[in-house]
């Protein structure tokens, strides 16, 4: 468009130099008396010339000035246009992150309320049965249904030796040495949530 615009206007000046050349043909072929017209003539053309070579530059001027502003309006419209598409990913991100995490925590829900016994309970199951509810040597008090916080405490209190109900504290010592916090968590959430 711009470029259209200049090249008119070159046109258009080019026009008017060559009507004024013409007009200078013209005052040539006239009489003697036209003779002080025809000196003038030609700085009249030349002005002309002047004027439209000013406007030719001027139009180049306004024309680059605009496409230098065009070029910057369309550097900032991008700059945007990135910052927003960023933005946007990090949302996107973000969401994504959050519904991982979701999805993790509802898998750890449903792994701690799994009736599944954890591996470290089966061996407990020989004296104490699969579902917690035998008097292991026929000496201890049933575990199945006991609170999580009460197992968790006399399982540790073996581990310590520090408990002894029935004079065999010492072979629970020896069942629940080996085990870890997780694995005695575990376990007592398991036997909590059996029925008594
Ligand atoms: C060889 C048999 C045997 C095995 C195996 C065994 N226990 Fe015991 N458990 C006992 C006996 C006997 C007692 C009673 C101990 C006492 O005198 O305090 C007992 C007591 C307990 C008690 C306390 C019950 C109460 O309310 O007083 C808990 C809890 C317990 N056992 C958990 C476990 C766990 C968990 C395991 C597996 C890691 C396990 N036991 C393995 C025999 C066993």
């Amino acid at each position: 468009m711009n470029r259209l615009t200049v090249v008119s206007v070159v046109a258009t000046s080019l026009l008017l130099i060559g009507c004024g050349q013409n007009k200078q043909a013209d005052t040539t072929t006239k009489t003697t008396p036209a003779k002080t017209e025809v000196t003038s003539t030609p700085s009249k053309s030349q002005s002309v010339a002047e004027k439209a070579t000013k406007a030719v530059e001027a139009v180049k001027e306004s024309a680059s000035s605009a496409v230098a502003k065009t070029a910057e309006i369309a550097k900032e419209a991008t700059k945007e246009a990135k910052a927003k598409a960023t933005k946007a990913v990090e949302a996107t991100k973000e969401m994504a992150t959050k519904a991982v995490e979701k999805g993790k925590e509802v898998v750890a829900k449903a792994t701690s309320t799994s009736s599944k016994a954890p591996a470290q309970f089966a061996k407990c199951a020989g004296c104490h049965g699969k579902d917690g509810k035998m008097k292991a040597l026929g000496k201890s008090e049933i575990i199945a249904g006991q609170s999580k916080a009460d197992l968790v405490k006399k399982i540790h209190e073996y581990k310590a030796g520090t408990r002894n109900v029935a004079g065999m504290g010492g072979l629970m010592k020896g069942q629940v040495a080996g085990l870890s916090d997780a694995d005695i968590d575990a376990i007592a959430t398991y036997v909590s949530g059996l029925k008594k």
